[in-house]
């Protein structure tokens, strides 16, 4: 069948290979630049991986959901991700191109489920960068307020608010102007360079870094487990216990906590989409990926346990959870440096992202599954120019327009669709082709890639209906297009039935 067609790993690594000389001779075109080290790979892992998941979320998840086990949903978490990491690096250094989980399955599960993934993945990197962008904003508003100066509520809010059961209404802003601006920002700096932006990325997380250090040291002696004590939980145990309801603490409320802060973790696999950008990437990308996801556990980790050992869970259901912390154990001067770390950490996770989504177009675009326009290289700064200021633009717009609600669940649901994709990806590639020659192997294969895929469902399963039914539509969508350009202009399906030049001259 047409639609199970697929691209052959020689192919791709052919591609990955691919130097300007070569491009300039077979399509008059231009190839991105392979300039980004090891460090570089890690830091752009950092830097879209700490952002709004633990400066926001773990507070809510803290108070409504697992108490100070959320360290536990953290580890949870954590294990996911390691399980669908380790499958991503054998991945992305057997095949390390642009365009990460699309061109993994393009390779092992044919040309539909390919095109259905980098779908699937806009609702990652596009929509993850509208659903931080809306968070900077209000991360921006609330600073700017200790400073005395005040955006009016009208320009730094969505004008659509959306309650699951109830639907749409007008919300009485007109657009949420700094969401808009920041996206606008990072566009530019992204169609620039993308050493410069790795370098902008590498400065942030390095002040993010240090500030979520700063709070780690400060608070670390200050924990205190008379803190865990609270009126539904009055023996003070570490995992409270379960209200009655699922998903309110308890081991329910656990697991409804990672699926929760799963989000913290989105990110680490957007080093993927960087491979035909470093230098050595047989070797660059497992280290990126899961250098970057080991770095951010241990962090996390700290964070929450030292968070909710120094203020009582309950009090934690806030925008500003970090901030509160400092508060509590009086060192009120911390508060705005963690406030300036939060917006830092949340512009460098809209950059990767912006800088992720371009490439996985550019991928898709090469192949014929998006129009060629997509696939241009800009001739001096080597970067996807064109999909990188659509995607800005898509971005700047929902970012204006929709409240955060409506779309981070999207997001969350989206990676996990593709990570089990990688997995399953993994496990085909090892039966098919047992002799390929890997970089980095995945570590007890059979075990690890199908638990990957099952605990990513299963964490999908703790999201709701009405994200559910989101995705649902979203794919249909993305079939209807398959079905309406995709399929034709494949350039995988074109080569094979236009005979080779050769023969057709003779
Ligand atoms: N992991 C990213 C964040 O927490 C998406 O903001």
């Amino acid at each position: 069948m047409t639609v199970m067609r697929k691209k052959t790993v020689a192919a791709l690594q052919t591609e990955a290979g691919e130097t300007e000389e070569m491009l300039q001779e077979t399509h008059g075109g231009h190839a991105l630049k392979r300039t980004l080290s090891a460090l570089d790979v890690v830091l752009l892992g950092i830097g879209c991986i700490i952002g709004a998941g633990i400066f926001v979320l773990t507070g809510h998840a803290a108070a409504a959901n697992a108490g100070p086990a959320i360290v536990i949903s953290f580890v949870l978490g954590a294990i996911v991700c390691a399980l669908a990491g380790l499958c991503y690096a054998e991945m992305a250094s057997t095949v390390p191109v642009s365009g990460s989980a699309y061109t993994y399955a393009y390779a092992t599960m044919g040309e539909l489920i390919a095109w259905l993934i980098g779908w699937d993945l806009i609702l990652e990197y596009a929509v993850g960068a509208t659903t931080v962008a809306i968070g900077w904003s209000g991360y921006v508003v609330s600073f700017l307020h200790s400073l005395h100066i005040d955006i009016p509520a009208q320009l730094s809010q969505a004008p659509f608010a959306y309650e699951p059961g109830k639907g749409w209404s007008h919300a009485g802003a007109i657009l949420n102007v700094p969401a808009m601006v920041i996206v606008g920002l990072i566009t530019i700096l992204l169609v620039v360079g993308i050493r410069e932006s790795a370098r902008v990325n590498s400065f942030i997380v390095v002040i993010k870094v240090l500030i979520v250090l700063a709070f780690i040291a400060a608070g670390i002696t200050y924990v205190d487990t008379s803190h865990w004590v609270t009126p539904t939980n009055p023996t003070g145990a570490f995992l409270p216990p379960n209200t009655g309801e699922a998903g309110v603490y308890g081991m329910s409320g656990v697991l409804r906590g990672a699926a929760v802060v799963f989000f913290a973790y989105i990110g680490f696999d957007s080093v993927s989409c960087v491979a035909q950008e470093t230098r050595n990437p047989r070797r660059d990308m497992p280290i990126g990926l899961l250098g970057s996801l080991t770095i951010c556990t241990i962090l996390y980790v700290l964070v929450s346990y030292v968070l909710t050992g120094i203020v009582s869970y309950d009090k934690l259901n806030v925008a500003d959870p970090i901030a509160v912390g400092v508060d509590a154990i009086g060192m009120r001067w911390l508060s705005p440096i963690v406030k300036l770390g939060a917006i830092f950490g949340l512009t460098s996770v809209i950059l990767v992202l912006l800088l992720s989504q371009p490439r996985i177009f550019y991928s898709m675009a090469k192949d014929g599954l998006l129009p060629p326009f997509a696939s241009k290289i800009h001739p001096r700064f080597h970067t996807p120019y064109i999909t990188t200021i659509v995607t800005g633009l898509i971005v700047m717009v929902l970012a204006g327009l929709l409240p955060i609600g409506l779309v981070g669940e999207l997001v969350s649901i989206g990676t996990l669709f593709a990570f089990a994709v990688v997995c399953i990806g993994v496990l085909v590639l090892r039966i098919t082709q047992p002799d390929l020659k890997r970089a980095f192997k995945t570590p007890a294969v059979f075990i690890v890639a199908p638990l990957g895929a099952l605990s990513s469902v299963f964490l999908m399963t703790g999201l709701p209906a009405d994200t559910w039914i989101r995705l649902v539509i979203w794919m249909a969508i993305g079939i209807v297009i398959y079905f309406g350009y995709g399929i034709r202009n494949s350039r995988l399906r074109n080569a094979r039935e236009t005979p080779p030049a050769h023969t057709a001259r003779n």
